[in-house]
């Protein structure tokens, strides 16, 4: 398993149930996957280390967790050495890691979304977004870990946006080129698809909350909190997303001879015209995902050797009808700068089927003891037969943990207009 947050510490849980896991090993990992799994001392860029890990260690599967190292082609280069590996290759991962790709991939292809454009020259940017109407969406186009989109409200901090990605390159070269972007109202849900470029499941999906603060204000973090399934949810949206939007998308990518395998993530606006694209991601959400795999009855490691081997049709996915919450627990301060280190207490005092999913966690000085080591530290997830009865049970539960600074949202899964 590959990666260090929250996603990954899920991913690690839901695979250790799996009859046919011996051993599980992290790179990097946290002190929640130290529980389960063996963590490595590996960055998930050093995709030499791994592969040489790979080896030392005889891994039958490597999953791959954060989007860079899909990016940076991690997948192409286990291939190309006959090793089974979950994840996007390069190519096909450009779905996420350039925007202008996926947008043109979205028109060439008649997905719904945003009306856009796209640009590589300042000036021409410039021009353009003084004719566009108020609220404009700027967006860099490369990765950007969450920074690399600005829903502007006036001309000035439309073009404020545009100076920092294009002029300032605040962002490195992932600000070259920007799309210009029509401003999308409604409901916004993230879906995920398990695909081997010629089967795609049916969707699973969960709405997150970016923003720092209750009622969606502040700036943007990793995300602060998510449930499953979304309350507007119904059978025929769900039908809807996975015939006219996934299925859609895998089949684009395969013409494009971007085969897509693995899990494809879309970003969704519920419009009143129906569902459109805002972005697609070339791997599971998080904080979604901790809110999603808990909800999977299927065995993870049959359904992602099934992709690997091209056998997806072999597999029938299914989920449970529950509902689940997560609120994520942060350090004071963060997104901006905050201090860790600081003992976690209270884990043991939890309802025995509360869920906890490290993110920035390691075990400090005293043995055993856990101490927050990043901005996001903790996901706490409650199941229940209703969306009420998990939030209940997550904020009951949440409220016995501590750590010094500790911060989460009180309003996640709070359903205003039911
Ligand atoms: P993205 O990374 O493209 O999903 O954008 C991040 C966030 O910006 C999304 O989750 C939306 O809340 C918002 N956003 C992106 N594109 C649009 C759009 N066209 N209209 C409205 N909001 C958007
Ligand atoms: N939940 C947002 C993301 O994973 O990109």
């Amino acid at each position: 398993m590959i990666g260090s947050g929250a996603r990954e510490h899920t991913l690690v849980w839901k695979l250790s149930q799996s009859p046919r896991v011996k051993e599980i090993y992290a790179a990097p990992g946290n002190a929640g996957t130290g529980q389960i799994a063996r963590n490595l001392e590996i960055t998930p860029m050093d995709i030499e280390a791994l592969l040489t890990a790979v080896g030392d260690n005889k891994i039958d599967l490597t999953v791959v967790g954060p989007e860079a190292p899909l990016a940076a082609g991690i997948v192409d280069r286990f291939q190309s050495r006959g090793l089974a590996v979950f994840g996007a290759t390069k190519g096909a991962a450009q779905i996420e890691s350039s925007k202008v790709f996926a947008k043109q991939l979205m028109r060439k292809y008649g997905l719904p979304g945003a009306q856009s454009a796209s640009f590589s020259d300042y000036e021409a940017a410039k021009r353009y977004l003084r004719q566009h109407r108020l609220p404009v969406v700027i967006k860099a186009d490369g990765l950007a870990a969450g920074k690399g989109v600005v829903v502007a409200d006036s001309q000035a901090e439309a073009l404020e946006a545009l100076a920092d990605f294009m002029e300032r390159k605040s962002l490195g070269e992932a600000g070259d080129q920007v799309l210009i972007e029509e401003h999308l109202s409604g409901q916004e849900m993230s879906v995920f698809a398990f695909t081997d470029a010629r089967t795609v499941a049916p969707v699973v999906t969960a709405c997150d909350y970016k923003r720092i603060y209750d009622g969606d204000r502040g700036p943007n973090t990793g995300g602060m909190g998510s449930y499953s399934p979304p309350y507007f949810l119904s059978p025929a949206l769900n039908e809807m997303v996975t015939e006219k939007i996934m299925k859609p998308a895998v089949r684009a990518l395969g013409e494009e001879n971007n085969p897509y395998k693995g899990v494809l993530y879309g970003g969704l606006m519920i419009t009143n015209s129906g569902p459109k694209v805002l972005e697609f991601n070339a791997r599971l959400g998080d904080p979604e995902t901790q809110v999603v795999l808990p909800r999977l009855k299927t065995d993870l490691v049959d359904i992602m050797m099934a992709i690997v081997q091209g056998k997806l049709e072999e597999v029938n996915i299914e989920w449970s009808g529950k509902a689940c919450v997560g609120v994520v627990m942060a350090s004071a301060g963060y997104p901006g700068s905050y201090k860790t280190g600081f003992p976690i207490s209270g884990l043991d005092k939890l309802e025995t089927d509360i869920l906890v999913f490290h993110a920035g966690t390691k075990i400090g000085d005293t043995p055993g003891q856990v101490v927050t080591s990043g901005g996001r530290v903790l996901t706490v997830v409650a199941s229940g037969e209703n969306i009420a009865e998990a939030r209940d049970k997550v904020y009951r539960n949440i409220s016995l943990i501590h750590f010094e600074g500790s911060y989460y949202r009180k309003d996640i899964a709070e359903i205003k207009n039911n």
